[in-house]
């Protein structure tokens, strides 16, 4: 079961209530950076898209968007909203069907890359990504801190929400995670979700489990810049997160 298969339907319901005004502060955030630095009409692959929070206003806006993500049920829900509004964003569940494609900007946002475990795996999305690039086509992607989800681990039992909101329309939900950390080095870590309530007057239950690899800046950044020859335009720290910005040279 991938993450996010039993879950997609209500995914945008859950995290917005998690996370609240922080996670429109920081979409609009992602947008401004990319705006700002990005002309529209440029061709951007956003891999790892869900449900589409960057991606749908990215389309809107003028930019010629193609999402990839490996779950099929989040990139349903993308594509509902994609229709509701009219946009035409081509979806994929693997790089494979745009490898004959060739974008200016790639990006992996929102903890992307601490869902690919494998350095193997990890490298080999890289060095796709260079051949998916134009020449100085840029890559945008996050990395989050692993210390504050340790300090969670060891303080509090790893619960890093346990929260029940009754909210204004009459749904509820019951939200929990864990995380907890079982390797040597402690940066793989067991995501626990479980999640119920009701939603648009219905019921709901799902639950989630999966690991997260927390990679360093270093292991990142230095194989970009040493195996594949991209140079760092930027690190922005957003919360937990540091935002890196490449260009394939
Ligand atoms: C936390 S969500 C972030 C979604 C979106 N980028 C955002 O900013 O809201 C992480 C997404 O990455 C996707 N993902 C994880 N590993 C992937 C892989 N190897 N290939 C494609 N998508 C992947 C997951 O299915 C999930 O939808």
């Amino acid at each position: 079961m991938l993450p996010h298969e039993n879950c997609a339907n209500f995914y945008d319901f859950v995290f917005n209530n998690r996370f609240g005004h922080g996670l429109s502060q920081l979409t609009q955030r992602n947008i401004n950076d990319i705006q700002s630095r990005f002309p529209k009409g440029i061709k951007i692959l956003d891999f790892g898209a869900g449900t589409g929070r960057l991606a749908i206003p990215l389309a809107e806006m003028g930019y010629e968007v193609f999402a990839v993500d490996q779950c099929k049920k989040m990139l349903q829900v993308l594509q509902e909203k994609a229709e509701a509004k009219n946009l035409v964003i081509p979806t994929s569940t693997t790089l494979d069907n745009f490898k004959h494609e060739s974008f200016d900007l790639i990006i992996s946002v929102f903890t992307v890359l601490h869902y690919i475990t494998s350095e193997e795996a990890l490298h080999g999305y890289f060095r796709d990504f260079k051949d998916m690039l134009k020449p100085g086509g840029h890559y945008l992607f996050d990395l989050e801190n692993v210390e504050p989800y340790q300090n969670i681990y060891r303080r509090q039992n790893g619960l890093v929400h346990n929260r029940q909101n009754v909210l204004p329309d009459g749904d509820r939900i019951n939200d929990l995670v864990k995380v907890s950390f079982s390797t040597p080095d402690n940066t793989l870590a067991d995501y626990h979700e479980k999640v119920s309530g009701i939603y648009k007057g219905s019921t709901f239950e799902c639950e989630e489990n999966f690991q997260l690899k927390f990679w360093t800046p270093q292991e990142v950044t230095g194989f970009l810049t040493t195996n594949l020859g991209f140079e760092l335009v930027d690190a922005l720290a957003f919360g937990y997160a540091t935002y890196f910005l490449f260009q394939k040279k």
